[in-house]
């Protein structure tokens, strides 16, 4: 992979004025590319879904600058705000109840009462919002349901001219998205696994995540197939077998190995890499057993959906 790409003030500027002006830009953050627009334009915020070719009832994360910025969008409980402190800025998106007053585009929720909000730890994210003096909204920078960007070519790849710019600041370091849950008074709901894990969240915050229990589709990430590659992908296979992309980890032959020193955070990293290296090659693919440990829960899960079986949801 690349070095960091650092994107210019001049080039920055320009971005914050595309998105000043109503328009969707796509940005790097630390866990993969963003489509952002202003979530008080409803416009721009329309232009998401479309561009995404996204279903309208899939409701959008904000992106904050500040625990005080979120306040003017949702109402943080105690507990809310504990992990705000213990997290942010980073890759935890917190499910919290919806200010009637937030200058928001109603499309952002989906209609729903509630609102997903993050700080991202991308600084050049972080300046965009400052400056736009709003949240940004900001789902994956991929056509819905397909793998999720990692590099400024993957977005480009994926959406193409539907953007009206595209930030490149160099790979992601995280590589999956943001780990979300729901929060009540005094208990937690994991909504998506990701780099954030259920084990780090209880040592914080002394309180242990619970795994979603409702069957609603409250929330389209949580669709079974998702991160679809156009070919069939079999998980938990060993060893690669002729004919095949195998996606390797640890010590053994493959067409891409995730970590040669079975090293989860690297496997988190290149994951979407693996997968749009994988799809480009044509082959059915094949990916070896990942422990199912600390952001190996993540991996397995993105995995699972890409394995999943495409008339199924
Ligand atoms: O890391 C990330 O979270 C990335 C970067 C760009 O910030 N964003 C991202 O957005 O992954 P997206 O739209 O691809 O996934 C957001 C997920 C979706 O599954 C959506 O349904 C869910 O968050 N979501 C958004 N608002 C929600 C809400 N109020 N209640 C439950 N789920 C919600
Ligand atoms: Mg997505």
């Amino acid at each position: 992979m690349s070095e960091k790409a650092t994107p210019d003030d001049i080039t920055i500027q320009k971005a914050v004025k595309v998105l000043s002006d109503g328009g969707i830009v796509a940005v790097p953050t630390e866990t993969v590319y963003g489509l952002a627009a202003n979530a008080a334009d409803a416009t721009a915020v329309a232009r998401i879904f479309e561009a995404k070719g996204r279903p309208s009832f899939n409701p959008l994360i904000c992106h904050v600058a500040s625990m005080g910025m979120a306040d003017r969008y949702v109402q943080s409980s105690p507990l809310a705000k504990r992990l705000m402190e213990a997290f942010w800025p980073g890759p935890l998106s917190l499910v919290l109840p919806l200010r009637p007053d937030a200058d928001l585009a109603s499309a952002v929720t989906a209609g729903l009462d509630t609102l997903a909000v993050r700080m991202p730890a991308s600084p050049l994210m972080l300046e965009l919002i400052q400056a736009t003096n709003n949240a940004l909204a900001a789902p994956s920078a991929n056509a819905s349901g397909k793998i999720s960007p990692t590099t400024a070519g993957d977005v480009a790849n994926s959406l193409g001219e539907r953007v009206d710019m595209v930030l490149d600041g160099g790979p992601c370091s995280v590589g999956l998205e943001s780990t979300i849950v729901g929060v009540d008074y005094d208990a937690i709901t994991l909504l998506r696994p990701g780099s954030v894990t259920a084990q780090m969240i209880y040592e914080r915050c002394g309180i242990m995540p619970s795994e979603n229990a409702s069957t609603d589709i409250t929330a389209p990430g949580q669709l079974l197939s998702h991160y679809a590659p156009d070919a069939a992908v079999t998980l938990n296979v060993s060893k690669r077998v002729a004919d095949s992309f195998h996606i390797g980890f640890g010590n053994c032959q493959s067409d891409y190995n995730l970590s040669p020193t079975a090293d989860l955070n690297e496997a988190a990293r290149k994951l979407f890499n693996a997968l749009h290296a994988a799809n480009a090659s044509g082959k059915p693919i094949t990916v070896s057993p990942i422990p199912e440990t600390g952001v190996g829960v993540a991996v397995n899960d993105r995995l699972s959906r890409a394995a999943a079986d495409r008339t199924a949801s």
